[in-house]
This record gives structure tokens, C-alpha cells and sequence, in this order.
């Protein structure tokens, strides 16, 4: 049996969390086990910026997000939710989403699915959604579908076609295929890990990542594949220089 991480990031069990029990359901048919974790239910405290968690390997706070990361990292797929505050994921979600930093540097959640999903009056869905998406990238993970509801539609079941991609990328993460961006987002974080040396370049050094186009073996256009390689090569060169 799978086992999904879904985060819930809203102080009521309303709107998103109906739509999470909604999704805890629709997946179990397919022997998937979600478990809701609610950000309310534990302590995580604001960055302080001291930058530890990316020098020198772990965060001076004590709180529960260690242990949510570490749940998120043996998880086979995560879902990342939130109520559309201020046409942005709510502040409870943007502060522990901060203290997984290090994440950015050395990720650690390589070849995992994330869906996202948010639900809002009206505004904000697309921002925030894609936002969700770009938090996926960062940690190295693979976005994997979105799900979003407006007033008007909250009362839509979920379709199998917005949780095809994400039980597909379970069983099958080499048939993802990185976009443009993501190559060079990739390209980026390499090239930022061997300027900034120490625990970074160790780290993407022991994953291979640094000989990698990509953190997975997966499926790659030539085109890009090759725009990302020189992109990379000039930004190295370019930080060398500096
Ligand atoms: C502080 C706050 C900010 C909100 N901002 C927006 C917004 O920018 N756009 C919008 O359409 N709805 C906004 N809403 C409405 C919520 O996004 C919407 O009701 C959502 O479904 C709530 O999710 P929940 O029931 O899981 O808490 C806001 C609600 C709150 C409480």
C-alpha cells in the first residue's frame, strides 16, 4: 500500500479539508493510504533567517517540522493544500514551507509527487496553485496535478483526471517529463551548489546530480535538454569568473 502526506493549512476543517477527505477517499480505491496532517494541530515556529539549516545542516529551532519533514521525505506522494488567503497560501503554510530552506539547497524529496490543491471565493486560484507547483520544484519533488475550487464550483466532485498524474508519477516517476523550467531551475541549483561548496556540493556530488540533467532518470526533450546544458555551462562560468 502507498502512503500520501496530505497538509492542511487552514485553521477550520471547511472547504479544503473537504475536498482533502474528498481525495483520502477517491485514492484508497486505488490502495492508497492518505493521512491528513494539520498544520494547526502542531507547533512550527517563524524562520528566524539565521541561515543554519543551509550552512550548517540542521534548523536551531525546536518545533514539529523536523519531524514533518521527515514524514513528508518517506512519504510515496504528498498533497500540499491551502485556503486562498489574500490571493496567496496562508501564512501558517508560507511558514513552514520557509523552514524547509535547506530543501532548496539539497533536496531531498527527488522523484516524489505532489499535488496541489486550493480553494478560494473567486481570486487568487491560479497564483496560488502555481506557487504550490513552484514549492514541488524547488524541493526537487514532481508536480503532479492540480485540483482547485471557486464558490461556484466547491460542490464538483473530484474527477479522475485530477488525480490521474499523481497516481501515475507513484508508480511510474521515470514517465515524468521536466519542462523548460524545471531544467533550468535544475541547472540553477546545481550550478549553485558548486559555488557555494561545502555541505551543498557534498551532497550533489553523492546524489551524482552534478554528472545529471535531471535529479531522476526520466524523460527529457533533446531541445531543452540542450538549452538547459548551455544555460548551465554559462552560469557556471560566469560564477567561476565572479
Ligand atoms: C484571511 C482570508 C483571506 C481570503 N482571501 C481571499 C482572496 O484573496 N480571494 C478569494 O476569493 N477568497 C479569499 N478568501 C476566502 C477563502 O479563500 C475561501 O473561503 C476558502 O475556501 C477557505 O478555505 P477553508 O474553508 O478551507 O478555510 C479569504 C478568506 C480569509 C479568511
Amino acid at each position: 500500500m502507498k502512503k500520501v502526506i496530505a497538509i492542511h493549512a487552514s485553521k477550520r476543517k471547511a472547504n479544503t479539508w473537504k475536498m482533502l477527505t474528498q481525495i483520502r477517499e477517491r485514492l484508497s480505491d486505488f490502495d492508497i493510504e492518505v493521512e491528513i496532517i494539520s498544520l494547526y494541530d502542531h507547533e512550527y515556529k517563524d524562520c528566524l533567517g539565521c541561515e543554519a539549516c543551509i550552512l550548517r545542516g540542521a534548523c536551531v529551532l525546536i518545533d514539529d517540522t523536523e519531524s514533518l519533514m521527515q514524514r513528508l521525505s518517506e512519504a510515496d506522494g504528498i498533497i500540499l493544500s491551502s485556503p486562498v488567503y489574500m490571493r496567496q497560501i496562508s501564512g501558517r503554510l508560507k511558514t513552514c514551507i520557509d523552514r524547509t530552506c535547506k530543501w532548496y539547497h539539497r533536496p531531498a524529496l527527488a522523484g516524489k509527487p505532489v499535488l496541489v490543491l486550493a480553494t478560494t471565493k473567486g481570486s487568487g486560484l491560479r497564483q496560488t496553485l502555481k506557487y504550490l507547483q513552484s514549492v514541488a520544484v524547488q524541493w526537487g519533488a514532481i508536480p503532479a496535478g492540480t485540483v482547485g475550487r471557486t464558490i461556484r464550483d466547491i460542490g464538483n466532485p473530484i474527477a479522475d483526471k485530477e488525480l490521474s498524474r499523481f497516481i501515475r508519477m507513484m508508480d511510474r516517476p521515470s514517465s515524468f517529463q521536466p519542462t523548460c523550467g524545471q531544467l533550468l531551475d535544475f541547472e540553477t541549483q546545481k550550478s549553485l551548489a558548486s559555488y557555494l561548496g561545502g555541505l551543498d556540493e557534498e551532497y550533489w556530488s553523492q546524489k551524482g546530480w552534478n554528472r545529471q540533467p535531471y535529479y531522476i532518470p526520466c524523460r527529457i526533450n533533446p531541445i531543452n535538454r540542450f538549452v538547459a546544458f548551455l544555460f548551465g555551462t554559462f552560469l557556471r562560468s560566469v560564477m567561476k569568473g565572479g
